[in-house]
Order: C-alpha cells, then structure tokens, then sequence
C-alpha cells in the first residue's frame, strides 16, 4: 500500500515521488528519505515500466550491496536509476555495459581497473598539485570584475573540466561540445538541458561522447605517453589489447565522471558555507581544515543521488527477499543523513571525523577519482579565500531535476575581493 503526500496541488505516491525527476530538484526527498529509512528501509517501489525495484536507504544496506558485486550486478543493466522502458531501450549503446569499468563485474572488472587506476593514485596525484592549482588560478583569473557569476557555469563546471582535460591532454578548444554533451548525457531528465525526450537527449549527449572518445583514443594507440587515455589504449589485459569500443566508453567514463560529480560537489559545498557562516568562518581561520571540510562536503552534497543494481540470485537483506533478476536503488543522500552512522546528521560539520559517508561508493567500484575530486574542492576553495573576502548570493539558487547525479544548475553570486589596506 502507498503512502499518499501532497505535492504538486495533488495527491501522489511515495513512488511517484521517487520516480519523479522534477522531485528532487525541491530538496524535499531528505524527508521522505528520513521518514521511509525508519518506516519501510527496503522499500518496495513501483515504477513505470511496471516491473518495480526495491528502494534501499540504510548506510548499512546500501554499503553490503556495495561490496557484494558477484550478487549484486553492475553489468546486467547498468547503474544509472533506468525504471521507464524507453530509457532501457537506450541503456545498453549509450552506457556501454560490459565496456564502460562501472558497468563491469567481476572478474573481469578488477585487471581494467588495474590500468585506468594508476594515474589517479594519491602519489600520481600529489606531484600534480602544483599544477592543479595554477590551472584552478587560471579559471579564477577569468572572473569579471564585477565579481557577478553564475557559480555553477563559470567556475563549479570549468574546474573540473580544465583538471581532466589537462589529465587526458584533450584541447580547450573541446571544452565547450564536451559541457554541451555532458549535461545532456547526465541531466537529460531536466527539461533545461533537454531536445527532445529524456531518451532521446540522453542518447545524443552519449552518442556524441562516445564518437569524441572514440577519435581521441585511437589517436592514442601506438603512442609511449603516459597520460590516461594513453594508458588505456595501448593497455593488454590477459595479453589482450582492449577494444576501441571499450577504450571510448572510458574515455566518456574520464570526462564525465571527471567533471559531472565534482561540479556538484564544488557548488554544493560553497552553498552549504554560506548557509552555514560559523562553518565558513571555522575554514577561512584555519586552511587546514579543507581536508576534511572536502569529505563533508561531498557527504552533505550527495553528487550521486542514486546507483542501481540487479540482483544474480536470490538472496536476503534486512530480513526482505530480494529475488534474482530484481533491481535495488540505493539512494545515498539516505544512507549519508543515517543516524545509525552520523551524529546530528543534518548538522554540516566541516570538523566531522571519522566521515564514513558513501558519496564515492564502496567496494570495488569505488570511486577511482576520490582524491582528485577532493584535491579539486580543496584548492578551488583556496583560490576563493585567497581572492575574495565575501560571497553574496543575488538570484535564485536552481538545481537539476534529476534522481541520479543531482546538485545545483544555477548559483548566481556577487563575488567581493579582498579591500587592500593603503596604510
Ligand atoms: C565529488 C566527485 C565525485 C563523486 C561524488 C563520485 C562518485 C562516484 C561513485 C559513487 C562511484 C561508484 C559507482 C558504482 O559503484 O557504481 C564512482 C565511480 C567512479 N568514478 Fe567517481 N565520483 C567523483 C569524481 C570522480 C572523478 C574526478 C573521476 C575522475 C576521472 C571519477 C572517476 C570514476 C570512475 C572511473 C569510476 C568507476 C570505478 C569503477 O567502476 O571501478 N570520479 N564515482
């Protein structure tokens, strides 16, 4: 039986709402996501495609699904939250599954991982600091004078974008077809980014991406550079070459999982500061703390709302039979906000430590650009301190309507540099 909310001047389900893209951009799930962790923790769901799937909100679930790959697949239909049938019937081309490394079981998972992940390694990472950090200087030399930006198009996008095009050596010139398709790819349930359908938008956005990683990539092949595109394809798994399909639906893996997640990291946690002056005022005495001012940053931020899985037999969790060939969906900003784990979980605390959130997974799909992603935070907020003294927001803050990778589209702000003393 379904709860009945009022949400739109009418009457819907639970359900509905969990479905319902446009939902999600009204920061009200935290609630519904509260209220069902305690009443219904695995929850069955109806959906459009009428097949259903169990909705999962405890931390502890959703990290046993996590780390139980062999039981609960990536590869049979994918992560992304497809419960409509025309998004199934775009899946498969536009995803890559089997190719794209999420979407990979194991055992063959694990030797390809091996070669993506090497460059994204703390070590890798920490003697491209340096780097990193100009890079991130040059897009803040880019602010107008005025200081009026749109955070989330002038600065939250082009971070990232800038980091990971300068990590896979792709041009500037490419930047701007790549955003174009990026937010078709992942946010193409948001009628803003949209042509078309949803499908329809998401499938372009990825067909576009997956020719670009295709021309990319095989101009890499035969040439000793040690860039990650490189890497991967010149790379022998089992004395194997890989395929150039497998090659591309990775290269599109870098870009987007590269930019789409850390855009609404960085825009989410500069939000969460100014909602939250004595945490921002904690950060700005003491830099030291943007370490772990990162992680809570990506718990309280919740880049991805939610991953799916399917299961390969039947099996049990939290005393519910989940049956083979049924999905679940694990809704992280749920198992982040669990009391069971986090104390005064809606508290953002940017002193919070241990933060076991589950913002980049767990198990062996863990996130393989964690650290890149925190580095990006840490030195894109250095720069905002470093320039500006104060951050006003001056229109109407706007997020995606998506229940898959969420966050801010829109945070106009006045930026205020520092007053230089005369004396
Ligand atoms: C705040 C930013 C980010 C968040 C919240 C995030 C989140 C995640 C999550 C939750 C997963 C697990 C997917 C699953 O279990 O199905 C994942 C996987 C992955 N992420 Fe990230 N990510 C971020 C940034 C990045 C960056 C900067 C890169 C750089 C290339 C990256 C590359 C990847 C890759 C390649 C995988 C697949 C790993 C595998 O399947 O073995 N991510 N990410």
């Amino acid at each position: 039986m379904f709860v009945l909310c009022t949400w739109g001047g009418r009457n819907v389900t639970v359900d509905e709402k969990l479905n319902d893209h446009a939902f999600f951009a009204t920061g009200q799930h935290y609630a519904l996501f509260d209220e069902l962790r305690a009443s219904s923790p695995v929850h069955w769901t109806t959906s459009p495609d009428q097949r259903g799937y169990w909705s999962i909100f405890r931390h502890a679930d959703v990290k046993t699904i996590l780390n139980e790959p062999a039981l609960f697949s990536s590869e049979r239909e994918g992560v992304a939250p497809v419960v409509d049938d025309e998004m199934a019937a775009i899946v498969d081309e536009a995803w890559g599954l089997g190719q794209n490394i999420a979407f990979i079981d194991p055992p063959r998972h694990a030797p390809i991982r091996k070669v993506m992940a090497e460059p994204f390694l703390p070590n890798a990472l920490a003697s491209s600091e340096e780097r990193t950090r100009k890079l991130i200087a040059g897009i803040f030399d880019d602010i107008p004078a005025n200081g009026e930006i749109d955070l989330v198009s002038d600065l939250a996008v082009r971070i990232p974008m800038a980091v990971i095009c300068d990590l896979l050596e792709l041009p500037e010139a490419d930047w701007e077809d790549m955003l174009d398709w990026g937010k078709m790819a992942i946010g193409g349930t948001d009628p803003e980014y949209q042509r078309g359908t949803a499908a329809e938008t998401i499938s372009f956005g990825f067909r576009k991406l997956f020719e670009y990683g295709m021309r990319r990539s095989s101009e890499r092949r035969g040439c000793p550079m040690s860039d990650p595109l490189s890497l991967l394809a010149n790379a022998r798994v089992n004395g194997e070459p890989l395929t150039p399909k497998l090659v591309a639906y990775n290269t599109v893996q870098f870009i987007l999982a590269g930019f789409e997640t850390t855009r609404n990291a960085f825009s989410g946690g500069v939000l969460a500061l100014l909602e939250h002056p004595t945490q921002l005022a904690l950060l700005r005495e003491d830099p030291k703390r943007l370490r772990l001012a990162a992680e809570e940053i990506v718990r309280w931020s919740d880049p991805v709302i939610s991953l799916m899985r399917v299961a390969t037999a039947d099996t049990e969790l939290g005393g519910t039979r989940i049956r083979e060939g049924e999905r679940v969906m694990l809704w992280f900003p749920s198992a982040n906000r669990d009391p069971d784990v986090f104390e005064r979980p809606y508290d953002f605390d940017i002193t919070r430590h241990p933060n076991l959130h589950l913002g980049f997974g767990a198990g062996p799909h863990f996130c393989l650009g964690g650290p890149l992603a925190k580095m990006e935070i840490r030195l894109a907020l250095e720069q905002l301190f470093e320039r500006y003294d104060g951050i006003e927001i001056t229109g109407e803050v706007e997020r995606v309507q998506s229940n898959f990778v969420g966050g801010l589209k829109h945070l106009p702000v006045r930026l205020k540099p520092h007053v230089m003393s005369s004396a």
